[in-house]
């Protein structure tokens, strides 16, 4: 191992970085549409997942100015798998207000950014500190660790007081005259050597000055306010079937999975059986004792909800749409492909189950 004795902080962390970065698309470049994009995608998300959807993102729309113009069932298309699909909505509304109300360029100043859509302190920080080397101390869980350990700070990392104290932190650390490469070194040192579990600390470049290894503290940083457990939901969804046609419903502007496209939904409190299925149909969409068959269920982990799903066809379906004026019929082959659906409902479409009813 290198030994830096005489360096200071940030001059050890940068040659940490020289010899240990990863090569990222979205390193080594300026621009701010791609690195902004880059960000958005990577928040909530590991980097092997993100890579893929940023080449998709950035080939499809190259400029600021090619993802303005696209539509919102367009990029949650793309966005499809990648989760919290309002980073997907905000991504395109922030482009439309760039070319609306700053002719396309990124704004350089950390108020204007905060202001758009989908732009917290972290990213505002990443676009000016990555694109424009500006001194700007960025924190995301990876800096939260690594400052929590070297200066043994125990104020739990998801509350407003610890964004405050580790950002004034941060922003005294940061080497000014290279904001950029500072961040993204103390990231990446989090990410690939201050690691959450067993990190290794003998041969770390900071075993000399950090006080959680010499406090012995290591594994009990940072810390974190417990969390409320997750709410549980039973969806029942019904896949009404009118030959090849299938119909289809938008989910609503609120809650999980907004503005994506799915079978109609039935939400109910606890798992039920057919008999209530029977008496839903009845009387939601007076249908009079049709086949039903319950052909798969799926138990599906969200962060802060797990959802119980089952898949109920009605194989020939008569009824009056008119009493449910939020249903609409599509091709069934249309719906995993030119609807954006959540990840649950694609896996239903990619299991046999339904092609071998439609046979
Ligand atoms: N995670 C979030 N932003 C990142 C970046 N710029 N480089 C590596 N990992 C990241």
């Amino acid at each position: 191992m290198k030994n830096y004795p005489n360096y200071s902080f940030t001059n050890s962390l940068q040659n940490w970085y020289d010899t240990h970065k990863r090569g990222l698309p979205w390193r080594d470049i300026s621009d701010p549409f791609r690195i902004w994009m880059s960000e958005i995608i990577l928040q909530q998300t590991r980097v092997i997942q993100g890579l893929p959807y940023y080449e998709k993102f950035v080939n499809k729309y190259p400029t600021v100015h090619d993802l303005a113009n696209s539509s919102e069932d367009e990029v949650l298309q793309l966005w499809q798998g990648l989760g919290y699909y309002s980073r997907g909505r905000n991504m395109l509304a922030c482009a439309k207000a760039i070319v609306s109300d700053y002719h396309g360029k990124f704004p350089t100043n950390y108020n204007e950014l905060v202001s758009l859509p989908g732009i917290g302190d972290y990213t505002a920080s990443a676009v000016l500190s990555f694109a424009f080397n500006l001194p700007h101390a960025v924190l995301d869980g990876n800096v939260y660790r690594v400052l929590s350990r070297l200066y043994d700070i125990d104020i739990p990392i998801n509350t407003p007081e610890a964004q405050k104290a580790f950002k004034t932190l941060a922003d005294s650390l940061l080497d000014k005259n290279n904001p950029a490469k500072h961040n993204q070194a103390i990231m990446e040192f989090g990410a690939l050597h201050c690691v959450p579990n067993k990190p290794n600390c003998g041969q770390c470049i900071f075993i000399d000055s950090c006080a959680a290894v010499r406090l012995n503290k290591v594994d009990r940083l940072p810390t974190k306010l417990k969390k409320k457990p997750k709410q549980i939901r039973y969806f029942n969804y019904f896949v009404f079937l009118q030959g090849t046609k299938v119909f289809i419903q938008k989910r609503s502007k609120k809650g999980i999975w907004k503005g994506l496209h799915q079978f109609p939904l039935f939400e109910t409190q606890k798992s039920v059986q057919e008999a209530d299925i029977l008496q839903h149909l009845s009387e939601q969409y007076g249908m009079v004792n049709p086949e039903v068959l319950s052909v798969n269920s799926q138990k599906h982990l969200l962060t802060h909800q797990t959802i119980y799903a089952d898949f109920w066809v009605v194989p020939q379906t008569s009824f009056d749409i008119n009493r449910n004026s939020d249903i609409f019929e599509v091709d069934l082959q249309a719906l995993g492909t030119d609807f954006a659906i959540p990840v649950l409902l694609n896996k239903f479409l990619e299991s046999s189950v339904i092609t071998d009813i439609c046979r």
